[in-house]
């Protein structure tokens, strides 16, 4: 039987200081005081509830995701990491990244964070344009950002990253690679580029700024993949970014179909049993409910019929082949049993296989969701 599932460990910060209008992500805006004590204990009951479903799997990865996670203190951050390494079997090679905004009061915490644990700091810089951080609702400025990234750099932690995002309300071809040529100097060794996207949930799906048209959108996009592949970037995945050997292994797991075990509030996990079920489980969104010791919401058994959908959704994101045979050992199913949409894809165009791999096609990336909708 083959093994199970490389294992990560996700965990949700669900604060912010305010509400970005662009934002849907699970994050509540701090009105008082953040209970960062509570919700830590909260955390790890949580994990000990959960610990069941791993017993003693190594975990590879940990990512703590917000929210604003840098709004917590650096003890507070170390008492989580401790907490998390008592229950769990952490390797001692793992990748430990935090999200973290670069407001002075985060920035000045960067260095205890790493003394904590923390080997990666991903940083939401967003843009280095002050109009544009403006007009996104956010409450740092370039230069704070600038610092921030120069800090991270000086460091010597094992990696950082820098978000960035693209196609911004009236932006330019020339401001958008201005922002990428800041981004490129700082020397950060990964960088997210994200297309803006109007989400209905939020304050721009509701009053929806004038965005570029579609021919700057692509062009930006051409010109800014250049820049970052003539800086030695690698592309990965459609908004993943690094130098050689800089990837984010807890993100590439996610897309990879790995397991993950995630804690707090909103948080999502998806993890492999040793009889091979398959389970997915969504915990308690609001902090209230959460921190009154609901932690799950819901929970759903991935059936056999779902799974090549699921398998492919996110592995088709990334630009890497896919190896034919992670199919078999992460669904558990036979690879004949998806034969006719597997020809359908290949005959569309959408893919080429080879004795080893499958390799999403140039059309296939055009066409993701129809060449999705087979595996349905
Ligand atoms: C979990 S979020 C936020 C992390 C951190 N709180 C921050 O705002 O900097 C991670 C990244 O997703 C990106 N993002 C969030 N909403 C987006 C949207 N609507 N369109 C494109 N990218 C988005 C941003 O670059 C953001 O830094
Ligand atoms: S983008 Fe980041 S800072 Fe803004 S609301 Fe979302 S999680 Fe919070």
């Amino acid at each position: 039987m083959p093994k199970l599932p490389p294992l990560s460990l996700y965990i949700h910060i669900p604060w912010c200081i305010q509400k970005c209008p662009y934002c849907d992500f699970n994050s509540h805006t701090r009105k008082a005081e953040i209970p960062q004590d509570d919700y830590i204990q909260h955390l790890l009951n949580d994990l000990s509830q959960d610990q069941q479903l791993i017993g003693d799997r190594q975990v590879l990865t940990l990512f703590i995701g917000g929210g604003t996670p840098s709004l917590f203190s650096a003890t507070a951050i170390y008492q989580l990491l401790k907490g998390i390494k008592d229950r769990i079997n952490l390797s001692p090679k793992a990748e430990i990244t935090m999200e973290a905004n670069p407001g002075t009061v985060e920035t000045s915490r960067f260095q205890q964070y790493q003394q904590a644990g923390i080997t990666r700091i991903s940083i939401g810089i967003q843009s280095f344009d002050d109009q544009k951080l403006q007009q996104l609702g956010r409450i740092h400025d370039a230069k704070q950002a600038k610092y921030a990234a120069a800090i991270c750099s000086k460091l010597n932690l094992a990696s950082f990253n820098l978000d960035l995002m693209h196609g911004l309300p009236e932006q330019t071809l020339s401001h958008a690679l201005a922002d990428l040529r800041q981004a490129i100097a700082l020397a950060p060794p990964h960088l997210s580029w994200y297309q803006l996207t109007i989400e209905p949930n939020t304050l721009f799906g509701s009053k929806p700024p004038k965005l570029p048209d579609e021919d700057i959108l692509w062009e930006i996009y051409q010109e800014g993949d250049e820049l970052l592949r003539s800086a030695g970037y690698q592309q990965y995945e459609i908004s993943a970014y690094a130098k050689p050997g800089y990837q984010c292994q807890h993100n590439l797991n996610y897309w990879r179909f790995g397991d993950y075990l995630a804690i707090g509030c909103g948080a999502h996990s998806k993890i492999t049993l040793t009889d091979r079920r398959i389970i997915r489980m969504m915990k308690t969104r609001h902090p209230k409910g959460y921190m009154a010791g609901r932690y799950l919401d819901q929970q759903h058994w991935v059936s056999k019929e779902e799974r090549p959908f699921e398998f492919f959704m996110n592995r088709f994101r990334l630009l890497e082949p896919t190896p034919r045979k992670a199919f078999s050992d992460l669904t558990n199913l036979n690879e004949d049993s998806i034969r006719p949409a597997l020809d359908q894809a290949i005959s569309q165009g959408y893919i080429v296989e080879t004795s080893t791999d499958w390799q999403i096609t140039n059309k296939g990336k055009l066409f993701l969701n129809s060449l999705l909708e087979l595996f349905l």
